[in-house]
């Protein structure tokens, strides 16, 4: 059986291992620097296995020598938002995580393919690549799979059809600034754009962006858990079955829709070896230009990084 590390076992955390339990492809280990914490989580998860019939190992340990032969390794440790802050007020606190967590993922898993989610997630796709010195395709980050599976929701809600035969594709930077592609997004092969007024989809697009906050408005002590779980489980299974699935990932662009050295969210073919392919769709000059304006926020997190003298 392939090993899935999930460090960090908050409410992401946690959650991801249940989903992944639920589709029993890989043994977990939960991590945790809070002592018991991830223990905890992976014996009351192992505990619902009789009911769920899975039989995977989950396991749980606050001790980082254990990611030992991970084949995968996804990141959410680290503080996630509070009513009236955004993803980049996140910066300071998780990077000096995200790299210290990066130095003991390159120690012990150093073959791993790591799944980024901590915010802010592009940005800390980059600490992880830099810290680590992997190769860039086994660094990926998860937002896009997220976004475009709330703006799938919210288009098959408003048009009242099956989220099944709907989809929907959101690249850039996972703030908000990110780029909803009806184009792209469809239902049954039918552009969203024949479907729904300009005013509608406007809204929509708009709630789309707004996603994460509206949970955290509600939440109010931490942010959105369920859908982000269910998206990294989706990308982990088709890393880890090999599935080649085209998902909307962050990754390390060189030179790709003409972004030069940033992690933006664009389609990606994800595999065992983690990104094996940038997919280039063709955009519109106005989504182009949406896209360029989306990966200058995430270049500006990462120039308040650099003054932190991270690296
Ligand atoms: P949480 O607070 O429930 O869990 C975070 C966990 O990380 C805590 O249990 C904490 O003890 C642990 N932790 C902190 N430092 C650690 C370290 N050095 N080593 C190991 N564990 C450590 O937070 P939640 O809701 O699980 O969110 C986690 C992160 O994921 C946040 O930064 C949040 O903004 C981000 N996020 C990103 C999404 C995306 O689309 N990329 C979606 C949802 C959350
Ligand atoms: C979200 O979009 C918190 O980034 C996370 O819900």
């Amino acid at each position: 059986m392939k090993k899935t590390s999930i460090i960090g076992s908050g409410n992401v955390g946690a959650s991801t291992a249940l989903y992944m339990a639920e589709k029993k492809f890989t043994d977990i280990l939960l991590v945790d620097i809070v002592e018991g914490l991830a223990e905890g989580r992976a014996l009351d998860a192992i505990e619902a296995s009789p009911v769920r019939g899975y039989n995977t190992r989950i396991d749980g340990t606050d001790d980082f020598s254990r990611i030992t032969n991970s084949d995968v390794v996804i990141v959410t440790a680290g503080q996630p938002r509070k009513p009236g802050m955004s993803r980049a007020d996140l910066l300071a606190m998780n990077s000096k995580i995200i790299k210290s967590v990066s130095e003991q993922i390159a120690r012990y898993a150093p073959n791993a393919i790591i799944v980024m989610v901590t915010n802010p997630l592009d940005v800390m796709c980059y600490v992880a690549l830099k810290i680590t010195g992997f190769a860039l395709k086994r660094v990926v980050g998860m937002a896009g799979v997220l976004d475009s599976t709330r703006f799938r929701y919210f288009l098959a809600n408003e048009l009242k059809v099956s989220v099944a035969n709907t989809t929907a594709m959101v690249l850039g930077g996972h703030g908000d600034s990110m780029v909803p592609l009806p184009r792209y997004s469809t239902v049954c092969g039918v552009p969203i754009p024949e479907l729904i007024s300009k005013d509608k989809l406007d809204k929509l697009i708009e709630r789309t962006r707004k996603g994460g906050a509206e949970i955290v408005s509600y939440l109010k002590t931490g942010s959105a858990f369920w859908a982000p779980a269910a998206s990294v489980a989706e990308m982990v299974e088709s890393i880890i079955l090999d599935k080649k699935r085209i998902l909307p990932c962050s990754a390390y662009l060189r030179g790709e829709y003409g972004i030069e050295g940033l992690f933006v969210g664009v389609p990606v073919k994800l595999g065992k070896n983690g990104v094996e392919e940038i997919i280039e769709l063709n955009l519109t000059p106005d989504e182009k230009e949406a896209l360029h304006n989306s990966a200058s926020s995430v270049k500006s997190i990462i120039e308040q990084l650099e003054e932190q003298r991270i690296f």
